[in-house]
């Protein structure tokens, strides 16, 4: 899943390019590179983030007003300036940038090399430039032919922006899974894998669609498909403004974005709920609405964060709605032949919408006659023009690769969903019903007083950078936290975290706890406390040092945990939301302490767009 971003039209392409990589960045970001282009092509690349790209270009020529770039998360050939984008053809007449996997590339590799083509990376990237030069060489075919028959022999995933030297002035963006936006300007076009390096230039957009292709010069463009059938662009206005994919003053996105929590949850439900708080509706699933409530099975898939999202909301339709609920890894789900029907409701659950696994799931799910449904923090993505219906999570752009305020979102919508088909099937009275709402629209204020005790989380987190492990505790409704909480801990500070239901210790893990260990446990005031308060001694007759996340007033298990961090009463059902927040900044603090880079942290990246 790497970033790409291309510029056409009347300005100075090198600008719009780099400060578009920066924007994408957070895409993938182990080596980048860039192309000027006209009659000929002035490319540069390097090793690591597009910082030191600029360094390496700042005193070279980058005159041209039309250009690719990309950022690269690296899955064929290892993070060097060689197997670094963008790729040239060996006879020079091509260059493009790739986002996505060519999963026969080895095939079509040894055909080229047969027929004298010499590979400069270990890239499936070049397989693809070569073979369009080839198949341009061999017949007398225009660019877009060349490309058009080249694109039929590949199999995988690709977003690509391309441009022959026998074309300057011209691009050609295509794409099959992998995202690409065309952003319109007067008299100028911008490419981009997502919106972000567009909205600062225009809000005019399409979101090219599986296999369509636009071939673009600075003052037109044309839709074809790749088996060219002239198409018609859908313009759509996209409502992002600049500011909201900035840090806003804070060091680093993922702090920001934790505390924009309170925002991010009220803006989830605004518009949602009525007046006084007294009715509740998800106005994007009306049609589906009848299905949900008769359905007699709920699937719920995601991928990392989003499918602990989905385990929380499991255990809420379960509880409330009484409707069996099954919470599937989407990788796991899209190959172990699952039995699906048309009564089946499938959830899909992803904040970029764009994951390659989620999106072959609910494909699958779609071609068995399933209803699909999505909630999906990007509009525009793959997963919300793929679904038969769903949910905004309207958190705002999430830039932080360590998931945080969509996570509280999903969840948000998932506690909702819960609720409106408990209270259509009647499992819950409206008093209830009511009730929820009341307590929903309480939670931003109660997270805005758990993000004030910020400090005291760094004064913890002193404390505990140096450990190598950690174990995540939670009962119920807490052990998808303590999920959470363990894979925020390990994907932003190396620190290897593993999170379990309390209970569960006692089966195993137990065995790793000593004086070395701490254990985070959630143990808010609710039916099991006492439950956990033995677990809290079990650990404690280990020497496990323990972190308990308590409600206010709490004395029984603060008295036993070497540190609390207290968190207000939010009513059971509800508690994850609040319950995360310190484990979320806790993570946060330990890897900025550590000298981690927490919004970039090593080999991830935003959104997997590839398997
Ligand atoms: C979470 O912090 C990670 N970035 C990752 O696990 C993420 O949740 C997963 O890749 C799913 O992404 P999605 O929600 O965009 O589908």
């Amino acid at each position: 899943m790497c970033g790409i971003v291309g510029y056409i039209g009347k300005n100075q392409a090198y600008n719009v390019l780099i400060n578009g990589l920066k924007r994408l960045e957070y895409r993938g970001y182990d080596s980048a590179g860039i192309a000027l282009l006209s009659d000929k092509h002035l490319i540069y690349k390097c090793k690591g983030k597009v910082s030191k790209l600029e360094d390496l270009i700042q005193d070279k020529t980058t005159e041209g007003t039309c250009g690719i770039a990309h950022t690269r998360w690296a899955t064929h050939g290892e993070p060097n300036e060689v197997n670094a984008h963008p790729h040239e053809s060996m006879n020079g007449l091509f260059v493009l940038v790739h986002n996505g996997i060519i999963e026969n590339y080895a095939v079509l590799r040894k055909y080229l090399t047969d027929r004298g083509y010499i590979f400069r990376s270990e890239t499936d990237t070049e397989v693809i430039v070569n073979l369009i030069e080839f198949y341009y060489l061999k017949g007398d075919l225009s660019v877009e032919s060349a490309v058009q028959l080249a694109l039929q022999k590949l199999v995988g995933a690709y977003g690509l922006v391309i441009s022959c030297k026998d074309a300057p002035n011209q691009l050609i963006a295509v794409r099959k899974s992998s995202p690409l936006v065309i952003g319109i300007g007067t008299d100028e076009y911008y490419i981009a894998s997502d919106a972000a390096p567009i909205v600062e230039y225009t809000k005019s957009v399409i979101f090219l669609d599986n296999d369509l292709m636009a071939i673009i010069r600075n003052d037109e463009m044309r839709l074809i498909s790749v088996t060219n059938t002239k198409l018609q662009p859908k313009i759509e206005e996209i409502d992002l403004d600049i500011d909201a994919i900035e840090k806003g003053g804070f060091e680093h996105f993922m702090l920001k974005e934790i505390f924009e929590q309170p925002k991010s949850i009220r803006d989830t439900f605004r518009g949602r709920v009525g007046i006084n708080n007294s009715d509740m509706r998800l106005g994007g699933l009306a049609d589906v609405m009848p299905k949900l409530v008769a359905a007699e099975r709920i699937t719920i898939i995601g991928c990392g964060t989003s499918w602990h999202a989905a385990l929380l909301g499991e255990y809420m339709i379960e509880e409330l709605a009484r409707i069996p609920v099954e919470v599937e890894y989407a990788s796991e789900f899209r190959y172990r032949n699952p039995i699906i029907n048309q009564k089946d409701v499938i959830i899909a659950v992803s904040q970029s919408g764009e994951t390659a696994d989620t999106l072959a799931a609910i494909r699958l799910a779609k071609a068995s006659g399933a209803t699909v449904i999505g909630i999906c923090n990007v509009v525009g993505s793959s997963l919300s023009r793929e679904t038969d219906a769903g949910v905004f999570t309207h958190a705002g752009p999430e830039i932080g690769v360590a998931s945080t305020k969509a996570f509280t979102a999903q969840v948000t919508v998932l506690a909702m969903l819960a609720n409106i088909l408990a209270f259509h099937r009647c499992t819950i009275s409206e008093t209830e019903f009511v009730e929820f709402i009341q307590q929903l629209s309480q939670i931003p204020d109660k997270i805005e007083q758990v993000l004030a005790k910020d400090a005291h989380i760094k004064q913890i987190a002193e404390k505990l950078k140096d450990r190598q492990n950690a174990l995540y505790l939670g009962r119920g409704y807490f052990f998808p936290v303590a999920l959470e909480g363990a894979l925020k801990l390990k994907e932003i500070s190396y620190i290897h975290a593993e999170g379990y239901p309390a209970a569960e210790m006692k089966h195993g893990p137990i065995a790793l706890i000593d004086e070395n260990m701490p254990v985070v446990i959630i143990a808010t005031k609710d039916h099991s406390y006492d439950k956990v308060a033995s677990n809290v001694q079990e650990v404690k007759a280990r020497r496990g040092i323990i972190i308990a996340i308590v409600n206010e007033g709490d004395e029984f298990i603060s008295e036993m945990a070497d540190y609390t961090i207290e968190i207000p009463e939010s009513g059971y059902f509800l508690s994850a939301l609040t319950a995360i927040i310190p484990l979320q900044l806790l993570s946060y603090h330990i890897a900025v302490l550590r000298g981690c880079n927490v919004d970039q942290p090593r080999n991830l990246a935003k959104s997997v767009t590839v398997e």
